[in-house]
């Protein structure tokens, strides 16, 4: 016979110390990084994508769900300019206007799966892609592709990779972007899961650039998959 679940109502629906460990974010001391604000609706759509059981049509709308808040947050650390508008019956409302050309770059092929909610706000963004992988010989990151925005120097960029593991392909994009002329403080790092170790290494070597995460898990194991993370993304999402 099924076990009836406790029901919980609202944002402070446990307090931090009555919440088992793993639905805490873990705590960063990084400026840097944002993690999206721990509501009951985030850990939720977490839940269902975390669940070895989830099957592909559900991971990929919940994946979704998510990405669109985390790109919703990202915009937010864009600059904005005072914008007066009149409204219909005559009155002025101060309201406010991006400033600035964006572009999303996906580090393929997971990252590619975060475009989509990038196009769902930005009509018509421009999208580059970079191609990073494990060199066989060396065991390190190796750029295999990139092609990015011509003008991609003037722009913020949005960078879109899912997990965010040791951060060894989100560094190298990233130096690839700076060779390209892109300064560190107009790039954010879009990911739905970070790994302590991850955040640590990036902020260290990146003071300058902004992450913005759903989640900090526990850490990595020994085969450098986050935990308890969600297993390969780009699988979940693409083939499984
Ligand atoms: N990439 C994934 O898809 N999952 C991890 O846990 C780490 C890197």
């Amino acid at each position: 016979m099924a076990t009836a679940s406790k029901q919980y109502v609202g944002p402070g629906h446990l307090s931090q110390e009555q919440k088992p460990s793993a639905t805490v974010s873990a705590e960063v001391a990084f400026d840097n990084v944002h993690v999206l604000s721990q509501t009951p609706q985030l850990i939720a759509l977490l839940s269902m994508i975390r669940n070895k059981d989830t099957e592909r049509a559900d991971f990929i709308f919940y994946s979704n769900r998510i990405i669109r808040l985390l790109v919703e947050e990202g915009l937010n650390h864009l600059p904005v300019i005072e914008h007066d508008i009149t409204t219909p019956v005559g009155r002025t409302y101060n309201g406010l206007m991006f400033q600035g050309k964006i572009c999303g770059v996906s580090i393929m092929r997971a990252g590619e799966a975060m475009e989509q909610g990038l196009r769902d706000c930005c009509r018509s963004v421009r999208i580059g892609k970079i191609l990073i992988q494990r060199d066989e010989d060396t065991a390190q990151p190796k750029l295999f592709y990139d092609k990015l925005p011509e003008d991609i120097a003037e722009r913020w960029v949005l960078l879109l990779d899912p997990m965010f593991a040791t951060g060894g392909s989100a560094i190298m994009a990233v130096e690839v972007l700076k060779a390209r002329g892109v300064p560190e403080d107009r790039i954010l790092f879009l990911n739905l899961i970070a790994s302590p170790e991850g955040v640590g290494n990036f902020a260290t070597r990146f003071p300058r650039l902004k992450v913005v995460t759903a989640f900090i898990d526990e850490g990595l194991d020994e085969k450098n998959y986050i935990v308890p993370g969600l297993g390969d993304f780009g699988d979940r999402f693409y083939t499984i």
